[in-house]
């Protein structure tokens, strides 16, 4: 799916380019990365969901999230839409040597904002494991409250949600 640049003050989450296939697949391949995503991914599953971000897939709302003063590939970000009934679900996932600067933060503000403004959807989910806490404590930080606990066969997760009515992004 097309969807427009989001400029926020220290990142530029962009349209996906082929140039970026090498860094995304090298991000999905990093275990820390993915050690709450389903772990790493091989180079085939990485390749073909990347030709997805390429093509006009409509149930992905996807950015490249890029350093704005370098060009350099921070990591990624979207909204997965999961239909007409449920809510998009946020994620974001950032190569690690860009951990602890606040730029999940940044991006997670920015794309609740795009998902509500822009887009109109009602509420976003976002589907965080148990035991991961700093993105209980980005979820937190960018007004998304807990909601419930859910489950599948890996098991337990819980469920954060923004409501438009009545989110605001935090300062
Ligand atoms: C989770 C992730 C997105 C966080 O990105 P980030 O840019 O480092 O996040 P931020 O800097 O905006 O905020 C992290 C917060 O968590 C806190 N934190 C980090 N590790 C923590 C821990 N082990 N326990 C408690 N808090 C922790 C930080 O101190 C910070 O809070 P603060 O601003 O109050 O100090 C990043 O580590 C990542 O991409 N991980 C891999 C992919 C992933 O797990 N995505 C989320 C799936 S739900």
């Amino acid at each position: 799916m097309w969807v427009p640049d989001v400029v926020t003050e220290r990142l530029v989450l962009r349209r996906y380019v082929a140039d970026d296939r090498p860094a995304f697949q090298a991000l999905m391949a990093d275990e820390e990365v993915t050690r709450h995503l389903g772990g790493v991914m091989t180079t085939i599953a990485a390749a073909q969901l990347f030709d997805r971000f390429l093509g006009q897939d409509r149930s992905l709302i996807v950015w490249a999230v890029t350093d704005s003063g370098t060009g350099e590939f921070v990591g990624h970000a979207g909204l997965k839409v999961r239909g007409l009934q449920d809510p998009p679900e946020l994620i974001y996932q950032l190569a690690r040597e860009f951990w602890g600067q606040g730029l999940a933060t940044e991006i997670g503000k920015a794309v609740l904002a795009f998902a509500f403004s822009e887009v109109g959807f009602q509420r976003v989910e976002a589907t965080v494991d148990t035991d991961h806490p700093a993105s209980h404590r980005v979820l937190g930080k960018i007004g998304m409250t807990f909601d419930r606990v859910d489950h599948d066969d890996s098991g337990e997760f819980l469920i954060y949600i923004a409501d438009r009515g009545e989110w605001r992004a935090p300062a």
